[in-house]
């Protein structure tokens, strides 16, 4: 295991986004924060609700294409981005290690104790294949990872809609730079649809999403001594027609001082005020192309659900 960040830069991470973002307006907290153990639990649960189609809808459409992807590729080395508990990456491993030609798998994530678990299982049900996981965040690590040959780049569950424009265009250009020319980025990205569609998928009828949008208030308790209370906060997840994309945020019910002891710090909220906590942005195809383009890959191949639903992306770092 490599890891490029350990408590410390976590903790100092936390608060400067923290300070930043309780001192901005309108306030806005990074959608990082939401996945400690508890968040990643609910997350998980998330994944398989009746209204949260984008796991379901971008595991079939890999379950169809990955032996696909895997004759395109050739890949030697599978590094995931983000990648949680690997579960859908199960799906290209077995395809590529059927091919003959995997190598080696790399999975990054700032989960240390989510790599572990996926290193461990992966190890074993792979026992030919080099597994290696690096605690990084793939906003800022990307030059960091491991060196090998002829990579695919999986970013999977639509994680690349978190990121605004500017950043994603940051993101791409730094993964592009540090690929060299004819290695791959499999990108999954959720499509612009009917916001009767969307909605529900950011605000279930079982409430999992508005749970696990609280719980960054818990993990900012916890981890800042700050004196939340979470049902203080209501849940909403709004379609902005602008941006394309998906705003949750948390709107205070009433108006209240919060205190924050590890910064020193306390913030006013006035009674409806409402706090950003996360953009889940939807693409459309000549969007992304266009996106991949300007950071130098080349769209090779698109790959959606019957519905359109969900997208996914097969590009090629582009001779320069
Ligand atoms: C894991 C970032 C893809 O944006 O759909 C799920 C996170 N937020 N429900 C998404 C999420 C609310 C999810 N991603």
């Amino acid at each position: 295991m490599i890891k490029l960040i350990d408590d410390r830069d976590l903790a100092r991470s936390l608060r400067s986004d923290v300070r930043a973002g309780l001192t901005a307006s309108p306030k806005q907290l990074p959608p990082k924060w939401f996945y400690d153990a508890r968040g990643s639990e609910l997350f998980e649960e998330i994944t398989r609700l009746p209204e949260y189609y984008p796991t379901r809808t971008e595991r079939a459409i890999l379950t169809l294409r990955a032996p696909e992807i895997a004759r395109i590729t050739d890949a030697k080395t599978l590094v995931e981005l983000g990648s949680g508990s690997s579960e859908k990456t199960r799906l290209l491993l077995d395809a590529m290690v059927g091919r003959g030609t995997l190598g080696a798998f790399v999975p990054l994530d700032v989960s240390e104790a989510a790599l572990e678990a996926a290193v461990e299982t992966l190890g074993h049900a792979y026992p030919g294949l080099s597994v290696s996981g690096v605690v990084g965040d793939f906003g800022r690590h990307l030059q960091h990872l491991p060196d090998g040959d002829n990579r695919v780049v999986a970013f999977l569950g639509g994680t690349i809609g978190n990121l605004e424009p500017a950043e994603r265009a940051a993101f791409l250009s730094g993964l592009r730079a540090v690929l060299r020319d004819g290695e791959w980025l499999l990108l999954g990205a959720d499509l612009v649809k009917d916001p009767g569609v969307l909605v529900p998928a950011y605000d279930d009828a079982a409430g999992v999403t508005a749970d696990f949008n609280r719980n960054v208030l818990r993990v900012i308790n916890r981890e800042l001594d700050a004196d939340f209370d979470e049902s203080a906060f209501e849940h909403v997840a709004v379609w902005a027609d602008g941006p394309e994309w998906i705003e949750m945020r948390l709107r205070s019910r009433v108006a209240q001082t919060v205190r924050v002891s590890a910064l020193d710090m306390t913030v006013d909220f006035t009674d409806g005020e409402e706090m950003l906590t996360e953009v889940s942005a939807k693409f459309r195809r000549e969007g992304l192309t266009a996106e991949l383009s300007e950071a130098g890959f080349e769209l090779r191949h698109w790959w959606t659900d019957p519905q359109s639903w969900f997208g996914v992306a097969l590009a090629r770092a582009a001779h320069r």
